[in-house]
C-alpha cells in the first residue's frame, strides 16, 4: 500500500496540471533599510523611512517542539512538509497553467478549532523560509486564540489588529524581521474584544490589498481562525488565493469538512490537508494532502 506522502505526491502532480499564474506587480515599498535582511528585490519608492524590528527564534527549541528548523533540514516534519509547499509555491509563483489572482496570499484554517491549523501554518512559513528562492511572511489572524508567537517563544507585541484599526500605522512598523533570514512576522497584536469581526472589515480588505501588492514576491501564510464558528474568517478567505483547510484525521467530521468547504466556495485553489494521520509503525504520524477531495468526500 501506497503511503500517505506518496498518495499525497501524486495528489500534488494532479494540483501541478492545474497550477496557475499570477502577474508579479511592483512594489512601492517604504524604504529598503526596512528590509536589511530580506533579499526580495524590491525598489525603495519611499522616503518615509521604517525599522522592522529583529526578533530572535530559539532554533533549538523549535527542533524541540517538533517544528521545522533549520538546524535539522531532514527531520521527518521537513520532509513531509516539502511535499505539502511544493503545488503552493507553485501557485504562488505562477508556474502552472492559469492565473490565481493573489496566489501568494496563503490561508491556513480548518473547521472547527485544534485542528492543528497553527502547527501547519508555522511549519509551512518555516518550510518555506528553508528554500533558497522563497520569502515568507507568516501572519498571525486568528485574534481570538492567537499562538504564533507563543509556539515560536517569542514576546507577542502590535500586529495586524493594531494596523486595522489605525490605517495611519505603516506595516513596517509592528513587522517582525527574524534570525531566520527569509522568514518575518505579522502577529496579532494588541488582544481587542472585536478583533474577530475586523476580519470582515473594510480596513482590514485595504491591509490584505496593500500586502498583496507591496509584497507581491512574497508568499503570505496567514494562520486563521475555524471557518465554522464565526462568518468573519470566510470575508478573509474571499481574499486569498489559496485555503488550506486542515482537516484532523480521526477528529474531524465528513459533514463539518463539506460544510466548511462550502463556506469558501469561491476561492480558486482549496486544498485539504489530513493531519496527524497514522501512516505506519515507523513513520508515526503524519500529514496526507488532498486537492479537490472535496469530490472525493461526496461520492466516497
Ligand atoms: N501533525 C502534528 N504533529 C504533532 N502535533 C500536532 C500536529 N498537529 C497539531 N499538533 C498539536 O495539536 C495541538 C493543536 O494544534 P494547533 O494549535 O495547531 O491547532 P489549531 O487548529 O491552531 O487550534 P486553535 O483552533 O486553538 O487555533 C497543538 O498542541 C499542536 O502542537
Ligand atoms: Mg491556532
Amino acid at each position: 500500500m501506497r503511503s500517505l506522502i506518496e498518495q499525497a505526491a501524486l495528489r500534488l502532480e494532479q494540483l501541478r496540471q492545474a497550477g496557475a499564474a499570477i502577474p508579479l506587480m511592483t512594489g512601492d515599498i517604504v524604504s529598503t533599510s526596512t528590509r536589511v535582511n530580506d533579499t526580495a528585490p524590491l525598489k525603495p519608492e519611499s522616503k518615509q523611512v521604517q525599522f522592522s524590528r529583529k526578533v530572535e527564534i530559539d532554533l533549538e527549541m523549535l527542533h524541540g517542539a517538533g517544528l521545522i528548523s533549520p538546524d535539522a533540514p531532514r527531520s521527518q516534519i521537513a520532509d513531509q512538509f516539502r511535499v505539502i509547499k511544493r503545488p503552493l509555491i507553485r501557485n504562488a509563483k505562477g508556474k502552472g497553467a492559469s492565473i490565481i489572482p493573489n496566489g501568494n496570499l496563503i490561508m491556513v484554517t480548518s473547521a472547527l478549532p485544534g485542528e492543528g491549523k497553527s502547527f501547519t501554518a508555522i511549519n509551512l512559513a518555516l518550510s518555506i523560509a528553508t528554500e533558497l528562492d522563497n520569502t515568507v511572511m507568516l501572519v498571525d489572524a486568528d485574534a481570538a486564540r492567537p499562538s504564533v508567537m507563543s509556539v515560536l517563544g517569542l514576546p507577542n507585541g502590535p500586529g495586524l489588529f493594531d494596523l486595522v484599526l489605525d490605517e495611519s500605522k505603516d506595516l513596517s512598523s509592528v513587522l517582525l524581521r527574524t534570525n531566520i533570514e527569509k522568514l518575518s512576522i505579522l502577529p496579532s497584536g494588541t488582544p481587542h474584544p472585536r478583533a474577530t469581526e475586523l476580519l470582515a472589515s473594510d480596513a482590514m480588505t485595504r491591509r490584505l490589498d496593500d500586502m498583496a501588492r507591496r509584497y507581491a514576491d512574497r508568499i503570505i501564510i496567514f494562520d486563521s481562525p475555524p471557518l465554522l464558528i464565526t462568518t468573519e474568517p470566510r470575508v478573509l478567505a474571499s481574499h486569498m488565493g489559496q485555503v488550506v483547510i486542515v482537516v484532523r484525521a480521526g477528529k474531524t467530521l465528513q459533514t463539518d469538512v463539506l460544510q466548511a468547504i462550502s463556506t469558501i466556495e469561491s476561492c480558486p485553489v482549496k486544498l485539504l490537508l489530513l493531519n496527524q494521520a497514522r501512516t505506519d509503525s515507523k513513520e508515526g504520524y503524519g500529514y496526507g494532502y488532498g486537492y479537490e477531495a472535496e469530490q472525493e468526500l461526496k461520492h466516497g
